[in-house]
């Protein structure tokens, strides 16, 4: 009898011992997905250091639910007015470099529930036509938000056009702006890259890489072949420090962004002072594409088109090396002024 109550008793031990460990085991595994799925619990404890503002609970839970409605066109008058939703100018800017990376930067960040991403570039700094449509025509460009979230667009041409800096600084001159960038050189050839490209498309032929970005005749990197003048970051960094300091300024360690874009994404959180929400549940590797894709929720998930991650032509290492020892001290000039430095040759 005694014996026949002992064994009931460590079955019922056993299965009571059982659920416990289970259910610890599928909180431990859930507990990143709940927090994406429900972003709704306080944020005020994962403040950084710097006190960033306050994102309100409702924006949160609304961001992926009516926001994802707003987008795609949905959203009725009435929920407009009935949430406050509300057109709002970008308070940042990724205004290059193009081929940095700069249409991944922006899709991460919105990852963010108090981020807002304009999907189109909008090209209203760099396009007279459309800056002549007025800062009214620009912001009705911009997504519907709430208040407290802020509007992101990325626009790459920003970066290079002379008028650009002035323009922006007349909308708003303490305005966030971001620059991603990758080693000069395979910028370069990325940006050749999707001009071929286009060309191809058009079954038209094209120079290869070395002829454009060498003059034949000197012997010397071409300075005047535009993707060779995108890449001397400093020189356009310059015109840009015109108008606004350089704490202003956010830079993005592009190649980073492709390899492993957590810190790059968690350093950008901070200087938009927002609280860190991404995290490593958002973004996963897709071995097929060859690039982290992100994950909004359980259900959602995109990794970036095809046009992004292209395949570049292989291209002579001589012309290699003259280009990297070419971009050599405009790096050095890059560092010292932004105070990142990259390990670029
Ligand atoms: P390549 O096509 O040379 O590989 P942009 O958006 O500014 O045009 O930049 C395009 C570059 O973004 C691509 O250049 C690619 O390497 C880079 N990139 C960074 N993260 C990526 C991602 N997660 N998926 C696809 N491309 C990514």
């Amino acid at each position: 009898m005694l014996f026949k109550q002992q064994a009931l008793l460590r079955q019922r031990l056993f299965v009571l011992g059982s659920l416990a460990i289970g259910s610890v085991l599928y909180l431990v595994a859930r507990v990143g997905t709940l927090d994406r799925l429900q972003p709704i619990c306080p944020i005020e404890g994962r403040l950084t250091p710097h006190e960033p503002e306050q994102i309100p609970l409702r924006t949160l839970q609304f961001k992926r639910g009516l926001l994802h409605e707003l987008r795609k066109g949905n959203a009725t008058k009435e929920q407009i007015r009935l949430h406050n939703l509300v057109q709002q100018l970008p308070r940042a800017i990724i205004i290059g470099v193009r081929k940095g990376g700069t249409r991944a930067l922006l899709e991460m960040l919105n990852l963010h529930p108090a981020v807002v991403k304009a999907s189109q570039e909008i090209h209203f700094f760099d396009n007279d036509q459309n800056y002549a449509r007025g800062i009214d025509w620009y912001r009705g460009k911009m997504p519907f938000s709430f208040p407290h979230q802020i509007t992101i667009e990325k626009s790459p041409a920003y970066f290079i056009t002379e008028e650009v800096p002035e323009r922006i600084f007349k909308m708003n001159s303490s305005i966030k702006l971001l620059i991603i960038v990758r080693e000069p050189t395979t910028r370069a050839i990325s940006d050749y890259t999707q001009v071929l490209e286009g060309k191809e498309r058009k079954n038209k032929t094209y120079h290869k890489f070395e002829k454009l970005a060498i003059d034949t005749n000197t012997c010397e990197v071409n300075t005047k072949y535009k993707a060779v003048r995108t890449s001397i970051y400093t020189k356009h960094l310059e015109r840009w420090l015109k108008y606004f300091p350089v704490e202003q300024f956010h830079i993005v360690d592009g190649d980073r962004l492709i390899t492993d874009p957590l810190p790059e994404l968690q350093l950008v959180e901070r200087f938009l002072n927002l609280p860190s929400r991404i995290s490593q549940y958002n973004l996963y590797f897709n071995a097929t594409r060859g690039f982290y894709c992100l994950r909004f929720n359980i259900v959602f998930n995109k990794c970036l088109a095809g046009s992004k991650g292209r395949i570049h032509p292989e291209v002579d290492p001589s012309v290699v090396t003259k280009l990297q020892k070419f971009f050599h001290p405009f790096n050095q000039k890059f560092y010292q002024i932004t105070g990142r430095i990259f390990n670029w040759p």
